[in-house]
Parts: C-alpha cells; structure tokens; sequence
C-alpha cells in the first residue's frame, strides 16, 4: 500500500509493569512488544513510522534503531489527541496516517489490509477500529444512530448509562486521510471527565465537517489486546504462541506439544519438520525441511538445513548445513559454519569455526577460531587450544586430518592434509601433511618396580 504512514504512541508510564524498563520494550519471545508493532506497520505498507515517545524516551530511541523509524517527544501526557499532535510534522496532508499503540502487539497486517481497504473503498476521511466485546468496561465506547450510522466515540468516563450499555468498543485504532487528521487535531479540546486530548474526539469534529467517518467492526478482539501488567504480558505471550504455532502446524510442521514450543513470530520452519517438546526458537531462525528438533532445544537467528537432527542442545547465530546432526548436549556458539553431513555430538562445544562437509566431532571436544576442513576426525576430548590468556588464536587443520583423543592443538597452529596427531599430543607447532605427529612422552616399562617396593616397606618397618 502506497501513501501510507504510521504513527505509534509510546509515551506512556506503564506503572502497572513495576520495572525500570520501558513498557513498550518489555518482550515476548525476545522481541519487544513495540518492534511486533513496528513490524505489522512495514507489513501493511507503511513507508515510515514515527513512534511519540515520552516516558523513557531515550531508553526507547536507544533500543529501536530501524531505518525508516522516526520518534517525537510528547514530554507531558495529556491524551492520545496530544500525543499524535507531537507527531505533526511527520502527518503528510496527501498520505494515509495508521494510528496504533506501542503496548498492543497482538495486532496483525491481515486486520489492517482489512481496516485499509475498507477504509478506501468507503473513502472515508477517517476509519476507526471497532470491536464487540462481553466486557467494554473502560473503554471508549462507538455510538450509531438508529440506521448505523457512526455518531460519536465516547470515553467510559464521559458516557451516559445509555451509553456504556453498548458493547461495540473504540480498539483506539485508526486510518485517518493526513489532511483530515491535520484539521481535526488543531481544534481538539481537553473540556472532559479527564482534562484530556482525546483522538477520538477527532471523528465527531470530522464528522460535523461534513466527512466519511466510518466504524470497522474487526472480527477477532484478541488482536486489540493492550498489554498495561506482567500478568497481561504473559497472556499476550500465550494468544501470540498459539498463533504462531498453528501457522506452522498448517504450513506442514510437526509439534509434538505445541503448549511446550515457543517459537518467534519471524522463525521460518520448512515441511515435515518435527519440533519436539521443550523447544525454544528464536529471532530470525530458518530451519529446512525434513528436521527432527528436540527435546529441550534453543536456537537463536540459526540458519538449518534440510534434514539436520539436532537433539537436546543450543545453538546461536550460526549455519548448519543439510543432514548435519547435533547433540544431544552440544552447545554451538556465535560464528559457526558447520557443513553438511557433519557430526557434532554430545558435549562439544563449537564457537567462531568453520567445520567442513563429513568431519566428525562425536564427543567431548572444544572447537574454537577453528578452520577445519573437510571429512576430518576429532577424536574424544580434542581441544583446540585458542587463548593464551591474552589474545584468541586460530588453529588450521586441513581436510583429511585424524586428531587422535586427548589431543591439545595449541593456536596458532596448522595441521597438513591427511596427516595424523597421536593420542596424547599437545601440538605446539606447524605439521606438515601426510605424516604422523607424535608429542607426548615414550611409555617406559621398569622391570621389577613391585618387587622392589615389597622389600623397602619391609625394611622401613
Ligand atoms: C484509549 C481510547 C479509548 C479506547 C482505548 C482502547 C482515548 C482518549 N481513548 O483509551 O477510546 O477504547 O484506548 O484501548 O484515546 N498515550 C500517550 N500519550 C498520552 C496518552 C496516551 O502516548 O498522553 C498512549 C499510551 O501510552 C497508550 C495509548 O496512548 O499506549 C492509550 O492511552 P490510554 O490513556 O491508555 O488510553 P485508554 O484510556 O486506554
Ligand atoms: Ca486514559
């Protein structure tokens, strides 16, 4: 959708959250609830979005820096009609302008289309969102004359009996044409229950202009869920959940207990995926088709493959290739490029390395600022020795390579093609390919050593 822009109030105090953090950047799945905000807004065609910042501004400002996102202070909260007059200079009188809040994430781009197309095809000055609900105590409430037609919002505070007897509630959501929103917002009055700006206002002065005002009755109330506590918090968390999973669900995936799977609103998951109990997937993660994940797993902005087994383990900001199997117990840390076919088992740690198609790390090893190549074997208990307490070293081993177990690979260092590091080693220098490299001390066999130890004690005693 073209010509149209964003604006999104965050100004306000959130006391209810008791937390030094600003509301709006409390999270759910690792996201704060205003990015889900931002994001349906560029979802639905907004070209930029100006967030009216107030409380914690500079917290906010801070913890958001997108491109195309712009901020405007409202230093004293006075009314949502105050707080979109802090934005003026960002309202385009050409434009279309979308109004939503910072602490209502659940809201979705389908709603808004919905909202927009609507609002066009009526060509409205101003739509706003409206929805029924059991309960409308609170809210503003959307009044209509006898054929329907929108008269007024009115506040809970300011409303009749008649009045708060209507079920059919005010989300606080809007599309205003720029140039009605303009004019309205200058001749806004705070003469209510609560000395306040309200934007709603806006509809009824429109209207009295002789404007299209109109009310958008949205389907699903959920989506207008404001979160002002923890507890709220925690329940927009779980709507959110059962959404994302049941699109993946439908998209073809499997989840074993989708009330134990937690998976963030931008994962991509691919067909015949199975996503087993206890899993916790996060930011911007895309796994392929064909693989099993889980139990008990994390994976945060992880790029899978197809068919990848990775079982009881966590991963971070890092690739693994196709058929590639993981854990259990493994732990993958940032920077990781791990190829096809490989193995990475259980209590190994992998962190800033390259590991190529077909090595095997099966057991108990540390690979770290490792570039291993090709079809190589880590023995039991490899280390790569990359710290010497001062600065990270990188250690080089070439395809083909066999690290015998208890093998310390002291970086920097390079291990030649196809050669072999015996059992025991700490390498400490380069090797060349295709040989055998031995450091450890000989065996030695000393004859007679009990026999010998018999006669001292007894001579001792
Ligand atoms: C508002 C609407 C009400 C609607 C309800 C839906 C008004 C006057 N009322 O009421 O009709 O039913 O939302 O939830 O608009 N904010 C600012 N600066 C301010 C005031 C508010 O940034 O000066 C922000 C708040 O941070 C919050 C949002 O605007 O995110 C809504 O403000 P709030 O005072 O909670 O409005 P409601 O009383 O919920
Ligand atoms: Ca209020």
């Amino acid at each position: 959708m073209e010509n149209l822009k964003a604006i999104i109030l965050a100004a306000g105090e959130g006391t209810r959250m008791k937390s030094k953090k600003s509301k709006v950047l409390h999270e759910i799945m690792r996201k704060p609830m205003l990015g889900y905000v931002i994001d349906t807004a560029k979802a639905c065609g907004a070209e930029s979005v100006c967030v009216v910042v107030g409380h914690q501004a500079e917290q906010v400002q801070q913890a958001i820096q997108e491109q195309d996102i712009c901020f405007a202070l409202q230093t004293e909260r006075k009314g949502t009609g105050h707080a979109v007059k802090m934005a003026a200079d960002f309202i385009e009188a050409q434009k279309d302008i979308l109004i939503l809040y910072g602490d209502t994430p659940l809201i979705t781009a389908e709603t808004l289309q919905a909202v927009l197309e609507a609002h066009h095809a009526a060509k409205n000055s101003v739509t706003v969102v409206s929805a029924m609900v059991d309960d409308a105590t609170g809210y503003g409430r959307i009044i209509r004359d006898a054929a329907g037609n929108f008269i007024k919002s009115v506040e809970h505070k300011d409303a009749t009996e008649t009045e708060r007897a209507v079920k059919e509630i005010n989300t606080g959501i809007y599309v205003f044409q720029g140039a009605a929103l303009q004019s309205a917002l200058g001749r806004l009055q705070n003469n209510n229950a609560q000395g306040e700006y309200y934007l709603p206002d806006c509809l009824e002065i429109l209207l009295q202009d002789g404007e299209r005002v109109g009310a958008y009755i949205a389907a699903d109330e959920t989506e207008f869920f404001g979160v002002n506590s923890r507890v709220q918090l925690a329940e927009a968390a779980d709507i959110l959940k059962k959404r994302i999973n049941r699109k993946h669900m439908e998209n073809g995936v499997t989840l074993v207990d989708p009330a134990n799977t937690y998976i963030g609103a931008d994962v991509v998951i691919g067909q015949d995926t199975v996503i087993l109990p206890g899993c916790v997937i996060e930011g911007k993660t895309v796994i392929g088709a064909d693989c099993e994940i889980g139990p008990n797993s994390r994976l945060t902005d992880m790029q899978i493959g197809d068919g990848v087994q990775f079982q009881s383990s966590t991963a971070l900001e890092s690739s693994i290739g196709n058929n590639t199997t993981v854990g259990p117990f493994a732990y993958i840390r940032p920077n990781c490029h791990i190829g096809e076919r490989v193995k990475v088992g259980d209590f190994v740690e992998v962190k800033n390395s390259n590991i190529g198609n077909g090595t095997k790390i099966p057991h108990l090893s540390y690979v770290g600022d490792t570039d291993a190549g090709e079809k190589i074997n880590f023995g039991c208990g490899s280390i790569m020795v990359n710290y010497d307490g001062e600065k990270k070293h990188r250690t080089t081993i070439h395809d083909g390579v066999f690290v015998g177990c208890n093998v310390n690979l002291v970086a920097p260092v390079t291990i030649g093609e196809n050669s072999y590091i015996a059992a025991g080693s700490t390498i400490t220098r380069d090797v060349e390919g295709n040989v055998l490299a031995v450091a450890r001390a000989r065996q030695s066999i000393i004859q007679g050593w009990k026999e010998k130890r018999i006669q001292t004690k007894k001579s001792e005693s």
